[in-house]
Parts: structure tokens; C-alpha cells; sequence
């Protein structure tokens, strides 16, 4: 029985109904549902409202809901209710009759849909910032057990200049640090209390918005109701985020599915995370990895999806908003799934450093030291890199490493190579130079490395 029949009296088609219900999905916020009814009919018995006994009527009939629905005991398919809401008030209806009856005075679907998708919005950043840090530490873990490894640092995906692994590992974790701060930053703006806030414009019953506010653990009630009940910013917060960090993660993943391909060689994944080809017996495929990369496709779908369906609604609610919930479930539901992945996915890693390591000597990546090593012999730069270019030339043309041309052959491109530049052009000189902060010098990477190690424990995680 919908909420609402008594001005009707033909009942809703069932195609209706099939686009309009929003309890198959809207049915994850059941316990955010409850907790919230639970603290209206405080505020309400406190407005003088319900009488105490009412009150504790509906308050012990909740607590049995939320233990139901904890325990999956509650049958969403059956019910013909339109969403949780409504699920939730037939349920009490159904047990108390009268007293159920009473629960919906002075508050609007609008507000309580705007405060029970806050509170699931809430808990669920606080288990996304949880996977985070578990991909955090398994990207340390993954960096200390390689400490060693060198690998190519590429531009344009051309070898560029070789760079410590955990250099490489460190990156993803900066990003993923910024994702934890954005999350952190969505989770104070998102703090607020809609309820109380009715339909659009505010109840007529004098109830204590700070303290509702204050039960539900938000930090101070919307300070507009036309507001309060149409803001979704909170939810386009938690898409960008998402969506964020899921390029994050795609390009850690584009990386890792380079890295092991035939042509690369320098990692191997787990059987735990790859999979086999029906046809061909050899193949071993990294489809985690590319789930991962593909699964942005959806996610930044979402994030578009709301922001178009939100840019045109006059004030206040819409039911084209009901459309900000099927997309931000899958969207948690996805990153909380691919942040867990890239977790094992890196745990099951095992590099092949002496792979990395010829690699990275190749494909004249010292060429910016032989430059480098002129400007010390007082060359400008400039020239400098003109010279190492010529080296490099008369190097592919004997196809040789820059290390292996014989000395004469250096100095007829330029007098000012001598004997001393043979240890220039070695591995550990390149990358060891870069001794500065933020640098991929082992020393420094080691330093930042333990840094971050450091913090976690610190932070207990
Ligand atoms: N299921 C609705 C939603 O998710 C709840 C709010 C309905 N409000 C209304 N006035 N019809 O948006």
C-alpha cells in the first residue's frame, strides 16, 4: 500500500511502478532507515508529539527492524512497498497500527531519503579510506620487497631514465594518500542534518534540530531546507573521488600489464589473479588488471550520469533525484572491489630483477649523465646535450651501450671526455645522483619508503 492513496483512486500501473520503485535498490540504506526514524521519534516525544511509551513502542519495534535487517531476515522481494521508507513505516504500521501511524508527523521522504543517503555515504567512506590504506601498505610492502630494483623510468613510453622500483611503488601511494584526503575532505562538508528540513520549507513541530543533528553523529543540522532536501553534492563528492582514484588505480594497472607482457618481462602475477585462455594452453592474462582499468568506464559514467541529471532541476526535490542512488552503490561497490584486487594483485607480484635491471641499462638511458658529466667539465648544458646526442648516434651506429664505445671514439665527437666517464654511465651513478627530495636515488627512496611505513604504524593501520 503506497503512502500516499488517498487523493488517488485508480492505482499505479504496474509499468508505473517498475520505474518508479526504488526499494530494490534503496534498500541497502535500511539500517541508515531505521537509525534515523529512531531519532525522530526522540526529537518527536520531546516536541510533545508521542507520549514516552509511544515512543519506546516504536523505538524497540526499530531496534527489532535493525536486527532483522542485520541479520537478512527482512524480505525485500516479497514487499510491494515503493521504497525503504515506506518499507520500513507499513512494517511498524503492520505491528503497532496508530502508533506506527504517528512516525511520519512533521517529516517528508525528502528529508529523511537526503539524511539516510548521508549516513550510508558516511560509512562507506569510512570503509573505502580503510581498503585504501590496505593497498597503501601492500604498495610499501611491494617497494621493501624489492628494495634493489632498478627498473627503465619511461616518458612517452620510451625509456627514459632508470629509476629505483620502490620510486615507482612510492608514486602510486602519494596518489592514493591524495584520494584519502579527498574522502576526508568530502566527509566534513557532508556532515550536516537534513532532517528536520521537511518537505522543502521546514516543520511547523519544534523539534531540536541540533540535537537530532547531534544524535546522528553529524557535526550541525542544513542551515536551509530548500537545501537540505536537494543537495547532492555530497553524492558528485563521492563520484569524483571515485572516479579519481580509479584512474588511479587503472594507471597503476595500465603499468603492471606492461610490465608483465612478454615484450617487458619484468614481473610475473599470481595464478591467484590471472586467468587461462579456452584456446590457447600458454596464455596466462592479468584480467585483474584490466578489470580494474576497465571498470572506470561505469564509474565515470556515474559521475556523469548525476551531474546531468542534477544540472537542470528547479528547487527543491525531484524525483529524477532517486537516480543518485543505483549509480553510487555500483560505484562503492566496484572501487571497494578493484582497491581490494590491486591489493592482492601486488601482494602475488614477484619481480624479476635481473630483467628490470638490463632493461633499465638499455635503450641509452644515460644519455642525460654524459651531459650532465660535460656540464662538470664547464660545457653549457645546451651544448652539452648536443654533444651526448652525437654519442648516442655513433652508438646506434655500432650498436653499442654508450658504455661500450672505446674512449678515442668519444673524444673524436668531443675533447673534453676522458677515462672518468666510464663510471659515470653506470646504472647506480644515474640513479644514485638524484639524491634530492622527492628524487629516485636509493637513498632517498629508502628514506621516504620508511617515512610512510612509519605512518601507518603510527596511525595504527
Ligand atoms: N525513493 C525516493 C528517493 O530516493 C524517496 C523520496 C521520495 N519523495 C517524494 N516526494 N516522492 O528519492
Amino acid at each position: 500500500m503506497a503512502l500516499w492513496g488517498g487523493r488517488f483512486s485508480a492505482g499505479s500501473s504496474s509499468m508505473f511502478r517498475q520505474v518508479n520503485d526504488s526499494l530494490p535498490f534503496d534498500q541497502v540504506m535500511a539500517a541508515q532507515d531505521m537509525q534515523g526514524s529512531i531519532v525522530w521519534s526522540r526529537a518527536l516525544h520531546k516536541a510533545g508529539v508521542l507520549s514516552e511509551q509511544e515512543q519506546q513502542q516504536l523505538e524497540d519495534a526499530l531496534t527489532r527492524l535493525q536486527r532483522q535487517a542485520e541479520a537478512g531476515e527482512l524480505d525485500f522481494a516479497a514487499s510491494t512497498e515503493e521504497d525503504i521508507h515506506s518499507f520500513v513505516e507499513a512494517a511498524l504500521i503492520d505491528e503497532l497500527g496508530d502508533v506506527g501511524r504517528k512516525l511520519h508527523t512533521g517529516r517528508s521522504r525528502n528529508d529523511q531519503v537526503a539524511t539516510d543517503f548521508r549516513l550510508w555515504v558516511r560509512e562507506h567512506t569510512d570503509s573505502l579510506k580503510q581498503d585504501l590504506y590496505q593497498l597503501i601498505r601492500a604498495l610499501l610492502n611491494t617497494a621493501n620487497r624489492h628494495q634493489e630494483a632498478i627498473i627503465p623510468g619511461y616518458t612517452h613510453l620510451q625509456r627514459a631514465q632508470p629509476i629505483m622500483f620502490a620510486h615507482w611503488c612510492l608514486a602510486y601511494v602519494e596518489m592514493f594518500k591524495r584520494d584519502i584526503s579527498r574522502l576526508e575532505d568530502l566527509q566534513k562538508r557532508l556532515n550536516q542534518c537534513p532532517l528536520g528540513s521537511g518537505a522543502l520549507a521546514g516543520t511547523t513541530y519544534p523539534v531540536d534540530r541540533d540535537d537530532i543533528a547531534q544524535q546522528l553523529g553529524f557535526d550541525s543540522p542544513c542551515l536551509n531546507s530548500l537545501d537540505a532536501v536537494s543537495d547532492r553534492d555530497f553524492v558528485l563528492e563521492l563520484l569524483f573521488t571515485a572516479s579519481t582514484s580509479m584512474m588511479h588505480i587503472s594507471r597503476m594497472a595500465e603499468d603492471l600489464i606492461f610490465y608483465n607482457s612478454g615484450e617487458a618481462g619484468f614481473l610475473q602475477l599470481g595464478d591467484t589473479v590471472t586467468s587461462g585462455s579456452s584456446l590457447m594452453p600458454q596464455k596466462k592474462n592479468p584480467d585483474a588488471l584490466e578489470l580494474m582499468r576497465g571498470k572506470c568506464g561505469r564509474v565515470f559514467g556515474a559521475l556523469q550520469a548525476l551531474l546531468v541529471t542534477m544540472k537542470g532541476l528547479p528547487l527543491a526535490y525531484n524525483k529524477d533525484m532517486q537516480e543518485d542512488k543505483e549509480g553510487a552503490i555500483d560505484t562503492v561497490n566496484q572501487w571497494h572491489c578493484c582497491l581490494c584486487i590491486a591489493t592482492e594483485v601486488l601482494d602475488s607480484l614477484s619481480l624479476n630483477e635481473t630483467r628490470c635491471r638490463e632493461a633499465a641499462a638499455q635503450g641509452y638511458a644515460n644519455a642525460t649523465e654524459l651531459a650532465d658529466y660535460l656540464v662538470e667539465k664547464g660545457i653549457p648544458f645546451r651544448t652539452g646535450h648536443d654533444i651526448a646526442g652525437k654519442v648516442v648516434l655513433a652508438a646506434l651506429e655500432q650498436s653499442c651501450p654508450i658504455e661500450d664505445m672505446p674512449l678515442a671514439d668519444l673524444q673524436a665527437i668531443c675533447d673534453k671526455f676522458d677515462d672518468d666517464v666510464y663510471p659515470v654511465l653506470q646504472l647506480e651513478y644515474g640513479v644514485n645522483k638524484r639524491n634530492i627530495l622527492g628524487g629516485t636515488s636509493a637513498k632517498t627512496v629508502i628514506q621516504a619508503l620508511y617515512q610512510e611505513l612509519e605512518n601507518l604504524d603510527k596511525q595504527g593501520l
